[in-house]
């Protein structure tokens, strides 16, 4: 038996051990219109239906942008598109852009206004459903997702192998604290041969 280690919520525990989460690049327009995207890792499908969430800040422009504008964008970059996507968080110049942004190739989003991660394989466009605040100085993002697409190569098909589609598709994981890997070996679940969801 180990020896358990009881930590201390009177501040936060996450930087104590590791978890996995996925990355993705939010994309919103700023008031004078300009593309702003930002890389998140807290973030996932809220429940069966089409609604995503992250959690963010109203420090963040990300979070001001979404509610001005009632959108926003969800791109989930690749592997390789993961110091493009890190950079993302760095500051802004003087005049308050974010150069980061340039620096990534971007395409529009088909419904709503805003931007999407060019060479990314999944891309979301959210109508805000709600923003709920309130968690210490974070608030969670909702959004009803009103158009999808996915690369082609990415797509799962009936006939296909998924672990063959994993391993053609690396996907890119956030391993908080700083730390991120990139998986290509998934394996089929051993769901209880009752299970449904
Ligand atoms: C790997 C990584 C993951 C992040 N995850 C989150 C997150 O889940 N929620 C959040 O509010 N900020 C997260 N951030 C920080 C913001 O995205 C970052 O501060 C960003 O610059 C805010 O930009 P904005 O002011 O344009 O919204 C993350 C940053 C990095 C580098």
């Amino acid at each position: 038996m180990p020896s358990i280690v009881e930590l201390d919520t009177r501040s936060p525990i996450w930087s104590r051990f590791f978890t996995v989460a996925p990355l993705i690049v939010v994309g919103t327009l700023e008031v004078d219109g300009a593309v702003d995207l930002a890389p998140k890792h807290m973030a996932m499908p809220l429940g069966w239906q089409n609604y995503f969430c992250f959690v963010c800040s109203p420090r963040h422009a990300t979070q001001r942008n979404a509610q001005a504008r009632g959108q926003f964008t969800v791109s989930f970059p690749r592997p390789d598109q993961l110091v493009q996507s890190s950079l993302l968080a760095s500051g802004r110049a003087p005049d308050g852009s974010k150069p980061a942004v340039a620096a990534l190739p971007t395409m529009p989003a088909r419904v709503v206004e805003g931007a999407l991660v060019r060479d990314a394989y999944l891309w979301l466009e959210c109508v805000l459903e709600r923003v709920v605040d309130g968690f210490g100085e974070n608030s969670l993002i909702v959004g009803e997702i009103v158009a999808a697409s996915v690369d082609e190569r990415a797509l799962r098909a009936s006939d296909a192998d998924d672990a063959d589609l994993t391993s053609a598709m690396p996907l890119l994981a956030y391993v908080s604290p700083r730390r991120f890997a990139e998986i290509s070996e998934t394996f089929s679940f051993p769901f209880p041969a009752d299970f449904r969801l």
